[in-house]
Protein backbone atom coordinates (compact mmCIF):
# COMPACT_ATOMS: atom_id res chain seq x y z
CA UNK A 1 0.00 0.00 0.00
CA UNK A 2 1.19 3.60 -1.27
CA UNK A 3 1.20 6.45 1.57
CA UNK A 4 1.48 9.98 2.25
CA UNK A 5 3.85 10.15 5.45
CA UNK A 6 6.87 12.07 4.07
CA UNK A 7 8.04 13.87 1.05
CA UNK A 8 9.96 11.42 -0.80
CA UNK A 9 6.75 9.15 -0.25
CA UNK A 10 6.62 10.31 -4.00
CA UNK A 11 9.92 9.95 -6.35
CA UNK A 12 10.66 13.31 -7.82
CA UNK A 13 9.08 12.06 -11.39
CA UNK A 14 5.86 11.18 -9.04
CA UNK A 15 5.68 14.95 -7.35
CA UNK A 16 6.67 16.50 -11.09
CA UNK A 17 3.06 14.40 -11.78
CA UNK A 18 1.22 15.69 -8.91
CA UNK A 19 2.05 19.55 -9.49
CA UNK A 20 1.42 18.95 -12.83
CA UNK A 21 -2.19 17.23 -12.16
CA UNK A 22 -2.66 20.37 -9.40
CA UNK A 23 -2.25 22.46 -12.01
CA UNK A 24 -4.81 20.68 -14.39
CA UNK A 25 -7.15 20.73 -11.07
CA UNK A 26 -6.61 24.40 -10.73
CA UNK A 27 -7.02 25.28 -13.82
CA UNK A 28 -10.62 23.55 -14.71
CA UNK A 29 -11.75 23.06 -10.56
CA UNK A 30 -15.32 21.93 -11.20
CA UNK A 31 -14.63 19.23 -14.05
CA UNK A 32 -11.66 17.36 -12.35
CA UNK A 33 -12.18 13.55 -12.93
CA UNK A 34 -13.93 11.80 -10.59
CA UNK A 35 -11.44 9.80 -8.99
CA UNK A 36 -12.88 8.87 -5.51
CA UNK A 37 -16.39 8.15 -7.06
CA UNK A 38 -17.96 5.41 -4.41
CA UNK A 39 -14.80 6.12 -2.26
CA UNK A 40 -15.55 7.02 1.69
CA UNK A 41 -12.06 9.13 3.07
CA UNK A 42 -11.92 9.80 6.48
CA UNK A 43 -10.51 12.81 8.11
CA UNK A 44 -9.25 12.33 11.50
CA UNK A 45 -8.02 15.17 13.88
CA UNK A 46 -5.80 15.02 17.26
CA UNK A 47 -5.36 18.76 16.87
CA UNK A 48 -7.02 21.60 15.75
CA UNK A 49 -7.37 22.60 11.95
CA UNK A 50 -9.24 25.32 9.43
CA UNK A 51 -7.58 24.64 6.16
CA UNK A 52 -6.49 20.98 6.30
CA UNK A 53 -9.75 19.96 7.33
CA UNK A 54 -12.04 22.33 4.92
CA UNK A 55 -9.15 21.94 2.13
CA UNK A 56 -9.69 17.89 2.41
CA UNK A 57 -13.22 17.54 2.66
CA UNK A 58 -13.95 19.66 -0.21
CA UNK A 59 -11.35 17.85 -2.22
CA UNK A 60 -13.03 14.69 -1.57
CA UNK A 61 -16.10 15.76 -2.54
CA UNK A 62 -14.63 17.43 -5.46
CA UNK A 63 -13.56 14.24 -6.77
CA UNK A 64 -16.93 12.47 -6.05
CA UNK A 65 -15.87 10.85 -2.80
CA UNK A 66 -17.54 11.37 0.46
CA UNK A 67 -15.82 12.89 3.24
CA UNK A 68 -15.97 12.22 6.99
CA UNK A 69 -14.42 14.51 9.49
CA UNK A 70 -13.61 12.44 12.48
CA UNK A 71 -11.88 13.51 15.82
CA UNK A 72 -9.91 11.57 18.31
CA UNK A 73 -11.80 12.84 20.92
CA UNK A 74 -15.01 11.69 20.08
CA UNK A 75 -13.72 8.47 18.54
CA UNK A 76 -12.89 5.36 20.74
CA UNK A 77 -9.21 6.66 20.21
CA UNK A 78 -10.03 9.01 22.73
CA UNK A 79 -10.94 5.76 25.29
CA UNK A 80 -7.81 4.29 24.24
CA UNK A 81 -8.52 1.49 21.48
CA UNK A 82 -5.47 0.74 19.70
CA UNK A 83 -4.15 2.22 16.87
CA UNK A 84 -3.50 -1.38 15.16
CA UNK A 85 -6.96 -2.53 15.40
CA UNK A 86 -8.78 1.19 14.52
CA UNK A 87 -6.81 1.56 11.44
CA UNK A 88 -8.17 -2.15 10.40
CA UNK A 89 -11.30 -1.41 11.21
CA UNK A 90 -11.31 2.12 9.26
CA UNK A 91 -10.28 0.51 6.74
CA UNK A 92 -13.24 -1.96 6.34
CA UNK A 93 -15.32 1.33 5.81
CA UNK A 94 -12.93 3.83 4.06
CA UNK A 95 -10.88 4.02 1.46
CA UNK A 96 -8.70 6.53 2.95
CA UNK A 97 -7.44 7.95 5.85
CA UNK A 98 -6.02 11.53 6.64
CA UNK A 99 -4.45 12.36 9.75
CA UNK A 100 -3.28 14.79 11.55
CA UNK A 101 -1.73 13.95 15.19
CA UNK A 102 1.64 14.97 17.75
CA UNK A 103 3.75 11.80 17.37
CA UNK A 104 4.83 10.72 13.64
CA UNK A 105 4.70 7.57 15.41
CA UNK A 106 0.84 7.22 14.96
CA UNK A 107 0.69 7.85 11.32
CA UNK A 108 3.24 5.14 10.96
CA UNK A 109 1.44 3.12 13.03
CA UNK A 110 -1.96 3.87 11.06
CA UNK A 111 -0.15 3.21 7.58
CA UNK A 112 1.27 -0.31 9.07
CA UNK A 113 -1.91 -1.55 10.21
CA UNK A 114 -4.32 0.22 6.97
CA UNK A 115 -4.60 -1.40 4.44
CA UNK A 116 -6.00 1.92 2.58
CA UNK A 117 -4.03 5.14 1.86
CA UNK A 118 -3.00 7.18 4.68
CA UNK A 119 -2.15 10.72 4.24
CA UNK A 120 -0.01 12.71 6.99
CA UNK A 121 -2.31 16.22 7.68
CA UNK A 122 0.76 17.36 9.79
CA UNK A 123 2.72 15.32 12.96
CA UNK A 124 4.95 16.56 15.44
CA UNK A 125 7.46 15.55 13.10
CA UNK A 126 6.43 17.02 9.27
CA UNK A 127 3.76 18.66 7.84
CA UNK A 128 4.36 17.15 3.64
CA UNK A 129 0.91 18.19 2.11
CA UNK A 130 1.98 22.19 3.33
CA UNK A 131 5.26 21.68 1.27
CA UNK A 132 3.90 19.58 -1.99
CA UNK A 133 1.22 22.88 -1.66
CA UNK A 134 4.52 25.05 -1.27
CA UNK A 135 6.57 24.04 -3.76
CA UNK A 136 3.55 23.84 -6.15
CA UNK A 137 2.58 27.94 -5.22
CA UNK A 138 6.87 28.48 -6.29
CA UNK A 139 6.18 26.56 -9.87
CA UNK A 140 3.72 28.50 -10.88
CA UNK A 141 5.61 31.66 -10.48
CA UNK A 142 8.91 29.73 -11.46
CA UNK A 143 7.21 27.19 -14.38
CA UNK A 144 3.89 28.44 -14.93
CA UNK A 145 3.18 26.03 -17.87
CA UNK A 146 5.50 23.17 -17.04
CA UNK A 147 5.76 23.16 -13.72
CA UNK A 148 8.80 21.88 -14.19
CA UNK A 149 10.81 20.88 -10.55
CA UNK A 150 14.37 21.72 -11.91
CA UNK A 151 13.53 25.14 -11.86
CA UNK A 152 13.49 24.65 -8.22
CA UNK A 153 17.34 23.54 -8.35
CA UNK A 154 19.89 26.05 -6.50
CA UNK A 155 16.77 28.72 -5.42
CA UNK A 156 17.73 29.72 -1.40
CA UNK A 157 15.00 28.80 0.84
CA UNK A 158 15.46 31.05 4.40
CA UNK A 159 13.40 29.59 7.19
CA UNK A 160 13.11 31.69 10.45
CA UNK A 161 12.21 31.15 14.53
CA UNK A 162 11.41 27.20 15.55
CA UNK A 163 13.73 25.57 12.95
CA UNK A 164 13.17 22.44 14.98
CA UNK A 165 9.59 22.70 14.24
CA UNK A 166 7.03 20.51 12.29
CA UNK A 167 7.75 22.93 9.12
CA UNK A 168 11.24 23.59 9.26
CA UNK A 169 11.61 19.95 8.95
CA UNK A 170 9.45 19.85 5.91
CA UNK A 171 11.38 22.34 4.45
CA UNK A 172 14.67 20.58 5.24
CA UNK A 173 13.79 17.94 3.53
CA UNK A 174 11.48 19.29 0.58
CA UNK A 175 14.94 21.51 -0.20
CA UNK A 176 17.35 18.15 0.00
CA UNK A 177 14.66 16.07 -2.25
CA UNK A 178 14.30 19.51 -4.91
CA UNK A 179 17.75 20.53 -4.69
CA UNK A 180 16.90 23.51 -3.30
CA UNK A 181 19.23 25.54 -0.79
CA UNK A 182 18.33 25.92 2.23
CA UNK A 183 19.31 28.33 5.76
CA UNK A 184 17.44 28.40 8.67
CA UNK A 185 18.35 31.26 11.58
CA UNK A 186 16.73 30.88 14.90
CA UNK A 187 17.95 31.06 18.14
CA UNK A 188 20.41 28.28 20.13
CA UNK A 189 17.66 25.39 21.36
CA UNK A 190 15.78 26.06 18.83
CA UNK A 191 17.74 24.26 15.73
CA UNK A 192 17.34 21.92 13.50
CA UNK A 193 17.21 18.16 15.43
CA UNK A 194 18.75 15.35 15.18
CA UNK A 195 15.01 14.05 14.31
CA UNK A 196 15.39 15.30 10.70
CA UNK A 197 19.22 14.55 10.13
CA UNK A 198 17.99 11.06 10.68
CA UNK A 199 15.03 11.34 8.19
CA UNK A 200 17.44 12.67 5.80
CA UNK A 201 19.90 9.41 6.06
CA UNK A 202 17.22 7.24 6.16
CA UNK A 203 16.15 8.46 3.05
CA UNK A 204 20.10 8.45 1.42
CA UNK A 205 19.72 12.46 1.33
CA UNK A 206 22.86 14.99 2.22
CA UNK A 207 22.39 16.75 4.77
CA UNK A 208 23.48 20.32 3.22
CA UNK A 209 21.34 22.80 5.27
CA UNK A 210 22.78 25.37 7.34
CA UNK A 211 21.50 26.69 10.75
CA UNK A 212 22.49 30.58 11.77
CA UNK A 213 21.38 32.68 14.61
CA UNK A 214 22.25 35.94 12.63
CA UNK A 215 18.87 36.54 10.44
CA UNK A 216 20.83 38.87 8.46
CA UNK A 217 23.30 36.91 6.51
CA UNK A 218 20.82 34.08 5.92
CA UNK A 219 18.28 36.86 4.45
CA UNK A 220 20.77 37.72 1.85
CA UNK A 221 20.07 36.84 -1.39
CA UNK A 222 17.49 34.67 -0.41
CA UNK A 223 14.88 33.55 -3.46
CA UNK A 224 12.04 32.44 -0.58
CA UNK A 225 11.51 33.81 2.90
CA UNK A 226 9.55 31.72 5.21
CA UNK A 227 8.37 31.28 8.58
CA UNK A 228 5.76 29.39 10.89
CA UNK A 229 4.22 29.93 14.42
CA UNK A 230 6.59 29.92 17.46
CA UNK A 231 4.47 27.93 19.39
CA UNK A 232 3.39 24.83 17.64
CA UNK A 233 0.47 22.74 18.60
CA UNK A 234 1.51 21.25 21.70
CA UNK A 235 4.35 23.61 22.82
CA UNK A 236 1.27 25.87 24.47
CA UNK A 237 3.45 25.05 28.20
CA UNK A 238 6.18 26.91 26.71
CA UNK A 239 4.67 29.81 25.07
CA UNK A 240 6.06 32.37 27.06
CA UNK A 241 9.90 30.77 26.27
CA UNK A 242 9.37 30.37 23.16
CA UNK A 243 8.46 33.89 22.25
CA UNK A 244 11.01 35.63 23.88
CA UNK A 245 13.84 32.98 22.51
CA UNK A 246 12.43 34.06 18.75
CA UNK A 247 12.00 37.83 18.86
CA UNK A 248 14.57 38.98 17.52
CA UNK A 249 13.80 36.35 14.31
CA UNK A 250 10.67 38.35 13.05
CA UNK A 251 10.19 38.55 9.35
CA UNK A 252 10.38 42.24 9.15
CA UNK A 253 10.58 44.96 6.34
CA UNK A 254 14.13 45.42 6.74
CA UNK A 255 14.88 41.75 6.96
CA UNK A 256 12.81 40.90 3.78
CA UNK A 257 14.56 44.08 1.58
CA UNK A 258 17.90 41.93 2.06
CA UNK A 259 16.51 39.24 0.17
CA UNK A 260 16.49 39.44 -3.87
CA UNK A 261 13.94 41.93 -4.53
CA UNK A 262 12.06 39.36 -6.74
CA UNK A 263 11.64 36.66 -3.22
CA UNK A 264 8.58 35.30 -2.12
CA UNK A 265 7.48 34.78 1.67
CA UNK A 266 5.47 32.06 2.40
CA UNK A 267 3.62 30.99 5.94
CA UNK A 268 1.85 28.15 6.38
CA UNK A 269 -0.92 30.09 8.35
CA UNK A 270 -2.64 30.60 10.97
CA UNK A 271 -0.03 33.61 11.44
CA UNK A 272 0.81 36.06 14.13
CA UNK A 273 1.20 39.15 13.06
CA UNK A 274 4.03 40.91 15.09
CA UNK A 275 4.89 37.67 16.15
CA UNK A 276 6.55 35.79 14.02
CA UNK A 277 5.99 37.85 11.06
CA UNK A 278 4.97 41.85 11.13
CA UNK A 279 1.67 42.79 9.72
CA UNK A 280 3.83 45.32 6.74
CA UNK A 281 5.30 41.90 5.25
CA UNK A 282 1.68 39.31 5.12
CA UNK A 283 0.28 42.25 3.17
CA UNK A 284 3.65 42.84 1.10
CA UNK A 285 3.30 42.56 -3.00
CA UNK A 286 6.24 39.34 -1.64
CA UNK A 287 4.08 37.81 -0.24
CA UNK A 288 1.91 35.00 -1.71
CA UNK A 289 0.32 33.13 1.63
CA UNK A 290 -3.29 33.80 0.42
CA UNK A 291 -2.26 31.37 -3.11
CA UNK A 292 -0.47 29.24 -0.84
CA UNK A 293 -3.57 28.60 1.06
CA UNK A 294 -5.64 28.32 -1.52
CA UNK A 295 -3.16 26.03 -3.46
CA UNK A 296 -3.90 23.47 -0.27
CA UNK A 297 -6.80 22.24 -2.43
CA UNK A 298 -5.38 21.77 -5.49
CA UNK A 299 -2.69 20.14 -3.91
CA UNK A 300 -4.34 17.40 -2.01
CA UNK A 301 -6.36 16.70 -4.54
CA UNK A 302 -3.32 15.84 -6.63
CA UNK A 303 -2.10 13.86 -4.15
CA UNK A 304 -4.91 11.82 -3.18
CA UNK A 305 -5.25 11.38 -7.20
CA UNK A 306 -2.00 9.69 -7.14
CA UNK A 307 -1.82 7.90 -4.30
CA UNK A 308 -5.30 6.19 -6.24
CA UNK A 309 -3.28 5.67 -9.36
CA UNK A 310 -0.31 4.22 -7.26
CA UNK A 311 -2.78 1.48 -5.35
CA UNK A 312 -4.63 0.61 -8.07
N1 LIG B 1 -1.45 25.36 7.37
C1 LIG B 1 -2.31 24.52 7.98
O1 LIG B 1 -2.09 23.31 8.04
O2 LIG B 1 -3.42 25.13 8.45
P1 LIG B 1 -4.50 24.48 9.44
O3 LIG B 1 -3.82 24.25 10.76
O4 LIG B 1 -5.58 25.51 9.53
O5 LIG B 1 -4.99 23.20 8.87
N1 LIG C 1 3.95 24.43 13.24
C1 LIG C 1 2.52 24.63 13.30
C2 LIG C 1 1.91 24.46 11.96
C3 LIG C 1 0.42 24.71 11.90
C4 LIG C 1 -0.15 24.49 10.53
C5 LIG C 1 1.92 23.67 14.31
O1 LIG C 1 2.31 22.50 14.30
O2 LIG C 1 1.07 24.08 15.10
Amino acid sequence: MHHFLKETDFTPEQAQHVFLLAKQFKDDRLNCPQTLKKQSWGLLFYKSSTRTRISFEVGVNELGGFPIVLDSQNTQIGRGETIADTAKVMSQYLHGLVIRTYGHEIVEGFAKHATMPIVNGLTDLNHPCQLYTDIFTLLERYSPEAMDINTLKGKKVVFLGDCASNMANSWIHSAAMFGMEITLAGPEGFAPTHEIDAVLEADGLAKQYVFTTDTKSAAEDADVLCTDVWVSMGDEAEAAKRKAAMTPYQVDGDLLALAKSDAYFLHCLPAHAGEEVSQEVLDSPQSIIFDEAENRLHAQKAIMAKLVELNS
